[in-house]
């Protein structure tokens, strides 16, 4: 394997159109924190980049659903991901969000300078338009049947059941995910980069990994399902493919560009480029010159992404990298492919999802225990699938039964026997190896077994093999089990107090390796480790060549004489309850609902009697100044007129509301909000991420009637 001076690693820009759930980690995000955090074990230069992906149409067709502005979503979601990716201990050096001046910036010289270059063509084609929502249809505005499988929900963009990219036109049966109409055909102008000239070159680097220029790539490293996926493409043909929109949200067409006016950037010629501009930010911010991570042929760029984006990451985006020139291109793209939940896939809208937030507030301070179920279980060849009972299986079978319980009579038995001082040893001493009973072993040799043990992990993490690595860590914890279930040192004690120095120096040894190699994996719990064994917290700057060093050199890593800590649980059981109460929950967002605001304390029929609510209309609609949240309504009870103003800004412009019915309570006190007099409130519905909902009559119905 190639070695390269420095690293720069990315995870896919996760749409900020709803929040992080279980696949998100296990495919894009998990994967690349084990590979960093072990490079930086290993002491190499390596920067860990990624951020909001804030714009195309996942973020608009949100937003309209929601009913709010698009930035009120990306404000929304950038936070919540920034809480949940913190949460889970995935140590990015930088998150970014695409609707920054400087992404903006960048993405736009990227592609003046791709046109100054004449790479694109720029051409007249009939597009699909909604004529009553008065939009053309792109990407996800569009839907149909694919051409290549016969998925019914294909995209205009791209078909997410079988990968394919595809142009609107391409599909059958075409429809609005606007209005539900069939689309008509209207003619406009667009910059297109001509993928058919750059397919060739693509398929040589894809498939034998010539080296062009700064390209440096090879192919048997790569995942066979990623090589499979491109080259399907590749033998389908490419074809020119547009790199603007005709939208009103996203980055500027650069204006001096004749044409350019009501034109965006198209998203995969923007998202990537986030990839940039998330690391020039990360370097102003550490005063470091980013260019050598991007432009210099000893760094290796490696996006860590899920198969729905292999097509952009190693076709599509490198061809844009190579029309510039002056860029690397992926030295490698492991992709992950799907990870389903409770035997179904996982779905926003039905809310089929384990929500990493809502799993932060149920399974408090138990976020290595979910990193662990995930890695072991992570889709890196094939779909895999998530289950509560295997969450709890590998928790209690392995995290609690084998990890924690070596840990725990290591770090118990020593503050038993030498009050928690690793005991000198005398090196001859010999005590039964973890494999065979019958097999003598001596201190200097175990530390060479785990010298191999732990060369091989961080073979299989170079191979992206992440659950191969996991398994390698939970068997080197199964042999410190073993030499202690071999020995049986508490029957030794008292006859052989030699022996069991010399197993318990060697088992103190294999927990601090421990801590070390279970880094990558469970950040949370080599900090507690740490903790355990009184040593200082893994910073990630070369502890893991550290300890290869003291393993070959026979050194010891913890040294004799040194006072551990007191022992305290590292993991525990997790019950059938705690379980069922989570399957429970999926797909059932009632349920949610009542579990996050319970039903409030009995009220009589007299106390209900006394509210007044009515039907009415908003007949006005205007901004509080200097309110972001607030609007003040004009309502029509038939009656009367009466002003309410409402904390809904954020959730519907004026224009939206105007015209629809509500549900008012009519006879609370009136008070002054902003200098307004409330007379009212109007009722909302709220669901469990805070979209609200007006309370109406159904249509047509009379001002000022009681509801009761
Ligand atoms: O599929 C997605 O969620 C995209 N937002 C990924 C973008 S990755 C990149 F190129 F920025
Ligand atoms: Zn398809």
């Amino acid at each position: 394997m190639r070695q390269f001076e420095r690293y720069l690693v990315t995870s896919a820009l996760p749409y900020a159109n709803g929040p992080l759930h279980i696949g998100h980690l296990s495919g894009a995000y998990l994967s690349a924190d084990i590979y960093v955090r072990f490079q930086r074990l290993v002491n190499k230069d390596i920067v860990f980049i990624c951020g909001s992906d804030e714009h195309g149409a996942a973020i608009t067709l949100r937003a309209a659903k929601e009913g709010i502005q698009p930035k009120a979503i990306i404000d929304k979601y950038h936070e919540s991901f920034q809480k949940s990716f913190e949460g889970m201990g995935i140590s990015f050096d930088h998150y970014d969000r695409t609707s920054s001046q400087l992404h903006h910036e960048t993405s736009q010289e990227f592609f003046r300078n791709l046109f100054n270059k004449g790479e694109f063509i720029e051409k007249e084609s009939e597009q699909y338009y909604d004529e009553e929502a008065k939009q053309f249809l792109a990407d996800r505005y569009i839907t149909g049947t694919c051409p290549k499988c016969a998925n019914e929900n294909a995209y205009g963009d791209q078909c997410e059941k079988c990968g394919s990219a595809l142009s609107p036109t391409e599909l059958i049966r075409p429809k609005s995910t606007l209005t539900g109409k069939e689309p008509t055909l209207r003619k406009t102008r667009h910059w297109y980069l001509p993928l058919d000239k750059y397919e060739e070159w693509l398929r040589e680097w894809i498939t034998e990994g010539t080296l062009y220029d700064k390209v440096l790539h090879y192919p048997e490293d790569w995942k066979n399902h990623v090589i499979g996926q491109c080259k399907s493409w590749l033998d389908g043909g490419l074809q020119p493919r547009s790199m603007t929109r005709d939208l009103d949200w996203g980055v500027d067409v650069p204006k001096e560009i004749p044409g350019s006016e009501g034109k965006k950037l198209y998203v995969w010629m923007d998202a990537p480029i986030g990839y940039i501009s998330s690391t020039k930010a990360w370097a102003e911010k550490k005063g470091k010159d980013w260019e050598p991570y991007w432009k210099s042929e000893d760094s290796a760029l490696i996006h860590f992404i899920g198969k729905d984006n292999i097509v952009f990451h190693c076709l599509i985006f490198p061809a844009i990298l190579k029309a510039h020139g002056d860029y690397v291109l992926p030295v490698n793209v492991p992709a992950n492919q799907f990870m389903n939940l409770e035997g179904d896939k996982i779905s926003t809208s039905k809310n089929w999802a384990v929500w990493v937030h809502e799993y932060l507030e149920d399974f408090e301070g138990r976020q290595d225990e979910l990193r662990y179920a995930l890695i072991k279980n992570m889709p890196e060849l094939k779909d895999s699938e998530f289950t509560w009972k295997s969450f709890q299986d590998a928790n209690n079978n392995e995290l609690v039964n084998n990890l924690a319980n070596f840990v725990n009579r290591v770090i118990v038995l020593t503050n038993k026997y030498y009050e928690g001082i690793v005991p000198e040893i005398d090196e001859d001493e010999g005590f039964t190896g973890p494999e065979s009973q019958s097999e003598v072993c001596y201190h200097d040799s175990e530390l060479i077994r785990l010298f191999d043990d732990i060369h091989e992990l961080c073979a299989n993490i170079r191979k992206y093999d992440f659950r191969s690595a996991l398994k390698n860590l939970m068997e080197i914890s199964t042999k410190g089990n073993q030499i202690l279930q071999f020995n049986e040192p508490w029957k030794l004690q008292k006859e052989q107090p030699e022996t069991v120095k010399v197993i318990m120096n060697i088992c103190l040894q294999y927990v601090t390796a421990i801590s070390v190699i279970c880094r990558p994996f469970m950040p949370f719990t080599s900090d507690k480790l740490r903790t355990l064994l009184n040593l200082d917290p893994i910073k990630e700057e070369g502890e893991l060549d550290d300890l290869l060093f003291q393993l070959a050199d026979g050194e010891h890593p913890l040294k004799a004489k040194h006072q551990i800590g007191k022992p305290f649980h590292l993991f525990s059981r997790i019950d059938d309850d705690v379980i069922e109460a989570q399957v429970a929950k999926l797909g059932n967002t009632g349920a949610k609902a009542a579990i996050k605001n319970p039903i409030k304390e009995t009220i009589n029929f007299d106390d209900f009697m006394k509210l007044d609510i009515r039907t009415a209309v908003i007949t006005e609609a205007e901004k509080v100044p200097k309110a972001d949240k607030l609007l003040k309504l004009a309502l029509d009870l038939g009656f009367e007129q009466r002003t309410v103003v409402s904390g809904i800004a954020a959730h519907f412009t004026p224009e939206e509301v105007v015209g629809k019915s509500v549900s008012l309570l009519a006879n609370l006190a009136p008070r002054k909000i902003r200098g307004v007099e409330s007379q009212g409130m109007i009722l909302m519905a709220e669901d469990d991420e805070g979209k609200l909902s007006f309370v109406s009559p159904e249509d047509g119905w009379p001002n000022g009637m009681i509801i009761k």
